[in-house]
């Protein structure tokens, strides 16, 4: 038997918590063999982001067709695509899912509540990537954007906008709730079967850069662990299990003493 792949198709953070470095440590733990495709440079550390280097689109869509011309991937996950010419490209390279399962993490709000893409990528997001988009896994204020509706405020707000995102074409949704706060931290996932809850209690640290990223392509890596096609695949188990993952680092993150800002989590807390 040989390994599951799974590739991320996302910007680079050298502070190594969030973007490809976090994804390739989520794959790697959870024993997948990670590939990666940049879509942007970012200068980064704990305490936040100072620049953007884009990379052009075309050369995005070379190093997708390249890479899969080649190897064989049996997930994908899409973080910080940035412009809505590197979406629509991504978009239409994954159409036909050549990597497999596509789980999309609609990067585009910075924790700061600034926007990180134009309204013209929020608008290529909805129109071109959503219909191609097996899991979508925004957070409240991503929900709100991509909705154009008031961010959620309580718990009870996730399951309309859960559903209500599902209408504009991913088979899934996981509408994150991490930034709703509370004594529990709930995510609630909208499949054409229903709405289902998952709530973990909130861990109480300052370790929290990368969650999403985290918690998204350890989604891609159970996937393609899989190895099922697209409307095959039962997300529940699988957000379960990637929570579980991402509680243990959030638990352990501190322990790593990395930065002075917002530190990582531990992506190897239990391995090492
Ligand atoms: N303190 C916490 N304790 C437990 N789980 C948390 C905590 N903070 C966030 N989570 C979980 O982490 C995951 C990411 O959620 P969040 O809403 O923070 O996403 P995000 O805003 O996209 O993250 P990021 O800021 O890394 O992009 C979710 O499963 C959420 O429930
Ligand atoms: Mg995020």
């Amino acid at each position: 038997m040989t390994a599951a792949v799974a590739l991320t198709v996302a910007g680079s953070d050298p502070s190594g918590g969030a973007g490809i470095q976090a994804d390739l440590k989520t794959f790697s733990a959870l024993g997948v063999y990670g590939t990666a495709v940049l879509t942007a440079l970012t200068a980064q550390n704990t305490r936040g982001v100072t620049g953007v280097h884009q990379v052009p689109a075309g050369f995005v869509g070379d190093q997708l067709a390249t890479l899969l011309d080649d190897v064989t991937v049996h997930a994908t996950k899409l973080g910080m695509l940035g412009t809505a010419d590197v979406v629509r490209t991504v978009a239409a390279a994954l159409a036909d899912r050549p990597g497999g399962p596509v789980v999309c993490d609609p990067v585009m709000v910075a924790t700061s509540g600034d926007r990180l893409i134009s309204e013209e990528a929020v608008d290529a997001v909805r129109t071109d990537l959503l219909p191609v988009t097996d899991l979508l896994t925004p957070n409240v204020p991503e929900a709100a954007a991509l909705l154009d509706v008031p961010p959620a405020t309580t718990v009870e707000e996730l399951a309309p906008q859960a559903h209500a995102l599902l209408e504009l074409g991913p088979a899934a949704v996981l509408l994150k709730g991490g930034h709703l706060g509370g004594e529990e931290s709930v995510d609630v996932l909208a499949t054409a079967g229903g709405v289902l809850e998952t709530r973990r209690p909130r861990v109480r640290t300052s370790s929290t850069h990368g969650t999403g990223c985290t918690l998204s392509s350890a989604l891609a890596a159970l996937a393609a662990r899989e190895r099922h096609a697209r409307n095959e695949l039962d997300w529940a188990p699988l957000v379960d299990e990637a929570r579980d993952y991402l509680q243990a680092a959030l638990e352990a993150g501190e322990s790593l003493g990395v930065g002075s800002g917002h530190g990582p989590v531990h992506h190897f807390a239990g391995r090492w």
